[in-house]
């Protein structure tokens, strides 16, 4: 059977492009989707920004040798400004799309892979029929079209397919891409722009001996994810590149499907850290490192001024604990564990500049909602992180359309507190379904496991948490666990600015504010370790 291929040691082999098996759904709900007729085209929406993406099957040159087979989308632009799709130099990623807030932006999805597909377009704001809900997958052969107004502000976001089941293999045969959204009052402040400032989009995979991509879909990898042994950025190993003496402005995003970095500098410069996943900071944050969690963007100012030419600076990934059982941190990702330290991307210093620039003490204003905003201040909806067997779920409850529950129903227009944190106590809890987040606080009346007891405490685990539309607040993070561990991580969470994923680690409770604003509909919120997504890590809230 062409698609994957079992490896004794690697687990798949990821084939050619013929009918693709998915990935052993161990913990998959199995129903059949129900699907909705795709999207055309309407008369009455005048783009300003029109483009053609298509989901192909390609071949690339990764390593040296033979090239590798991957998914890809391939962009072209039919209308608007010219930077509205930059394709990076030799990659498999998907174009570099640039939008302005306000534009209206039609996008035609075309799907030429053997498998259905659908695209989401990870942290903007837009209705349920353009947000790439798994209901409007499309088959090999058919278009979908997508047409939204960009109402997000300036920041980096993501496209991805959003596939029932299959969004981890399909990103992880290549198909991810950065979208970056500008606004005027982004543009006000004159931030390095053009050549000096860099996207760099960082994933991991691992290959076989023949130079194809390898994915371990097994169980171990519903569980715990998967862990590539080579990291690569832009689609490239080793990756490097040249800069001048001045600031720039390093743009990442975590596109793995299951990895977390501890961003940081080799020789411990601090990070200048200006945005996070929906944009701007009110003001820069100084950091010796940052977590960057699958789904998570990071917006770095670097300032490469006064550093001689020939000098280099590389940014790795730190060592770390605690965010992955020590017996999955030894399984999984071969000679690249995560938690230890490894390279990333190196920019060599080649020329000499004189450009300065500093940023203002103040980048933006972030509107944050007032407590009388909030619709349900003494009662948070929870989203509780619970096991159930071996798979992880939330609020003890697989992914299911049509499965609303009580608490996932939301009046429009509304903003809700929500409380995320890891439900103490073991398999019991897949039972309980949907309770209130007080209640579970402590595992009250679950013989009180801890976290360093029971399955659980064996299981725990740092899960990044999306939820999809619009972008939230994170209000309060407290942590009740192995306080050695938390001290290698603590340091690095950016919890200022507006979020669309935020990891939560073992024994952190968080308290986020969310806007559900504008659109009626079915909005996802899942685990953005992607294989957890898939084996059932995700809910969605009905917004009526
Ligand atoms: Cu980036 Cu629901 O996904
Ligand atoms: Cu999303
Ligand atoms: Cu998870």
């Amino acid at each position: 059977m062409a698609g994957f291929h079992r490896l004794s040691r690697r687990g798949f082999l990821l084939g050619a492009c013929a009918a693709a098996v998915g990935a052993p759904a161990a913990y998959g709900q199995g129903h059949a989707m129900r699907r909705i007729a795709p999207n055309r085209a309407s008369d009455s929406f005048n783009p300003d920004v029109e483009l053609e993406l298509i989901c192909k099957c390609d071949v690339k040159s990764i390593l040296t040798g033979r090239p590798t087979r991957v998914w890809c989308y391939i962009g072209n632009l039919i209308k608007g400004p010219q930077n509205a799709l930059t394709e990076l130099p030799d990659t498999y990623l998907g174009p570099l799309l640039r939008f302005a807030a306000g534009q209206k932006v039609r996008i035609r999805l075309r799907n030429e892979l053997p498998e259905a597909t659908i695209t989401h377009w990870h942290g903007l704001h837009v209705p349920m029929l353009m947000d790439g809900h798994p209901t409007t997958a499309i088959d090999p052969g058919e278009t979908y079209v997508y047409e939204f107004e960009i109402r997000n502000r300036a920041g980096m976001y993501f496209y991805h397919p959003h596939t029932h089941e299959k969004t981890a293999t399909q990103v992880y045969r290549g198909l991810a891409g950065a979208i970056i959204v500008e606004d005027e009052e982004e543009r006000a402040l004159g931030l390095p722009s053009g050549e000096f400032e860099i996207p760099l989009v960082i994933q991991d995979r691992s290959f076989d001996g023949d130079n194809q991509l390898a994915y371990g879909g097994d169980m171990h990898t519903s569980m715990f994810g998967f862990y590539g042994d080579r990291v690569l950025v832009n689609g490239r190993c080793n990756f490097a590149f040249d800069v001048a003496s001045r600031p720039y402005r390093l743009r990442i995003l975590n596109g793995s499907n299951a990895r977390i970095y501890k961003l940081c500098w080799d020789d411990r410069t601090p990070l200048t850290v200006i945005g996070v996943d929906g944009g701007l900071l009110e003001q820069p944050e100084t950091r010796p490192y940052v977590m960057l969690a699958p789904a998570e963007r990071v917006d770095l100012l670097v300032d490469f001024g006064g550093r001689r030419q020939g000098s280099q600076m590389t940014m790795l990934s730190g060592e770390f604990y605690g965010l992955i059982p020590p017996m999955a941190q030894r399984m999984m990702g071969g000679d690249l564990a995560m938690g230890e330290e490894f390279p990333l991307f190196t920019a060599k210093v080649t020329r000499a500049s004189s450009d300065t620039w500093k940023p203002p003490e103040k980048l933006s204003t972030i509107r944050r909602l007032r407590r009388e905003q909030i619709a349900n201040l003494d009662d948070p909806i929870p989203i509780a992180i619970t096991m159930a067997g071996m798979a992880m779920l939330l609020n003890g409850r697989p992914y299911g359309h049509d499965d609303i529950q009580p608490r996932e129903r939301i009046p429009v227009d509304t903003a809700q507190l929500i409380e995320i944190f890891s439900a103490r106590g073991d398999a019991g809890m897949g039972h309980m379904g949907m309770m209130g987040g007080r209640m579970m606080r402590g595992g009250m009346g679950m013989g009180g496991m801890g976290m360093g007891g029971g399955m659980m405490g064996m299981m725990s685990m740092a899960h990044p948490i999306h939820l999809h539309g619009q972008q939230f607040e994170i209000i309060e993070r407290s942590f009740d666990g192995d306080e050695n561990a938390y001290d290698s991580i603590r340091h690095g969470f950016i919890d200022s600015g507006l979020k669309d994923t935020v990891l939560v680690a073992p024994g952190e409770r968080l308290r986020i504010v969310k806007p559900f604003s504008d659109f009626k509909g079915r909005f996802m919120y899942h685990c953005h370790n992607l294989e957890h997504e898939d084996a059932g890590m995700m809910r969605e809230f009905s917004v009526e």
